[in-house]
């Protein structure tokens, strides 16, 4: 009688069973941002790693129009029916509109037509926070199919006058598949934080319930991205680090045994800092800061997608992500399939 004892049945897990991705045609070089702020290509690339970001143009272009892409091309990709879909989570800090929730236009635009689907605001960690979302709904048994997507049009907000900011962010998106599996595969831990107080160094202060658009909010430039770049360095440096370590060590995760660090695309320093303290080199360091610069909760799937055919099943991926927020966390993803 013991085989309907939910003891003995196999826990479930999330297996992360497709990728997809997007990045718009134009490109943003570090000679063109020359010719606009006062700055050098030399200047960018020894200070952050990015030679170029790709920038959505174009009226009316939200950045659901690369999440729409993204999950198409997963759906291409792994040939399910998208009214098999439960669940669309979209991770991204520059929806369409304040509401509704862009990932609701992004599930009705792919035909996931029996999903029900919401946004999530986490900054930089966005995706890892999602994907952890996702994967408990998976986990419970509650869901079969969930899409997690992370993107944003950086472009939308960002102050092209402000050269210590604008030269590391650029647009993109990218999503994951995730269903249940009884293996030992698929999102294996999760260590997500965050702190109030980093509101004083990254931020946008107007547009939301606190300080409405106002003609003064427009003259004040007040509807862009704010960052002191040193100080969320400092944060960043530290935090992203830590929680790398921890997951690490808690999964008995080494040098060794870890396939790829996956981190977030701020900056070549802090992904330098993060790979060294848990000591990995740079050859298995995922890494596309150079093409795509910082696209926000694009970067880690835009990874994944970048990366796709080189990852085996049983591949040790620890992701981690800090930013706006505070935000940041690590996640050991043990991987599902073989392209
Ligand atoms: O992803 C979400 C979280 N965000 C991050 O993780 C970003 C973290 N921060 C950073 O990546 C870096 O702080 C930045 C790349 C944003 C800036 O680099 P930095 O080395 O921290 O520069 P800084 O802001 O401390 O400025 C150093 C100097 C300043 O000149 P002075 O005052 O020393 O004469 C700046 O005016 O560099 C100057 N500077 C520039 N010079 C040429 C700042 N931006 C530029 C530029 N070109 N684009």
């Amino acid at each position: 009688m013991g085989q309907t004892n939910t003891n003995t049945m196999s826990k479930l897990r999330a297996a992360i069973t497709g990728v997809g991705g997007y990045v718009p045609d134009y490109i943003l070089t570090n000679k063109e941002l020359e010719t606009m702020v006062e700055t050098t290509d030399e200047w960018i690339t020894t200070r952050t790693g990015i030679k170029e970001r790709r920038i959505l143009k174009g009226e009316n272009q939200g950045v659901s129009v690369m999440g729409i892409a993204a999950v198409k091309d997963m759906l291409a990709k792994t040939k399910i029916d998208p009214k098999e879909i439960d669940c669309v989570i979209f991770a991204t800090v520059t929806a369409d509109m304040t509401f509704p929730a862009t990932a609701n236009i992004v599930a009705t635009a792919v035909g996931a037509t029996n999903a029900f689907s919401f946004d999530m605001g986490a900054a930089c960690s966005g995706f890892i926070y999602a994907l952890s979302a996702g994967a408990g709904y998976i986990q419970s048994g509650m869901y079969k199919k969930v899409v997690v997507i992370g993107g944003d049009k950086m472009s939308a907000i960002m102050d092209y006058t402000d050269r210590s900011t604008c030269i590391i962010f650029g647009d993109g998106a990218g999503c994951v598949l995730l269903e249940p599996t009884t293996e030992e595969l698929g999102v294996m831990d999760t260590l997500l934080k965050s702190d109030g107080a980093g509101e004083t160094y990254l931020h946008m202060k107007a547009g939301g319930s606190r300080m409405p658009a106002s003609n003064a909010t427009i003259a004040n430039r007040q509807h862009f991205v704010y960052q002191e770049g040193s100080a969320v360095f400092k944060f960043a440096v530290t935090n992203m680090a830590d929680v790398s370590a921890q997951v690490a060590e808690r999964n008995h995760l080494t040098a060794d045994n870890i396939t790829w660090l996956v981190p977030h695309q701020a900056n070549k320093r802090i992904i330098d800092a993060t790979a060294s303290r848990v000591g990995i080199s740079e050859d298995k360091v995922m890494m596309n800061i150079e093409r795509y610069g910082n696209t926000t909760g694009g970067t880690i799937p835009l990874l994944l997608w970048d990366y796709e055919k080189q990852l085996k099943k049983g591949d040790n991926l620890l992701l981690a992500a800090f930013g706006g927020g505070f935000t940041w966390g690590a996640v050991y993803v043990k991987w599902a399939y073989n392209s």
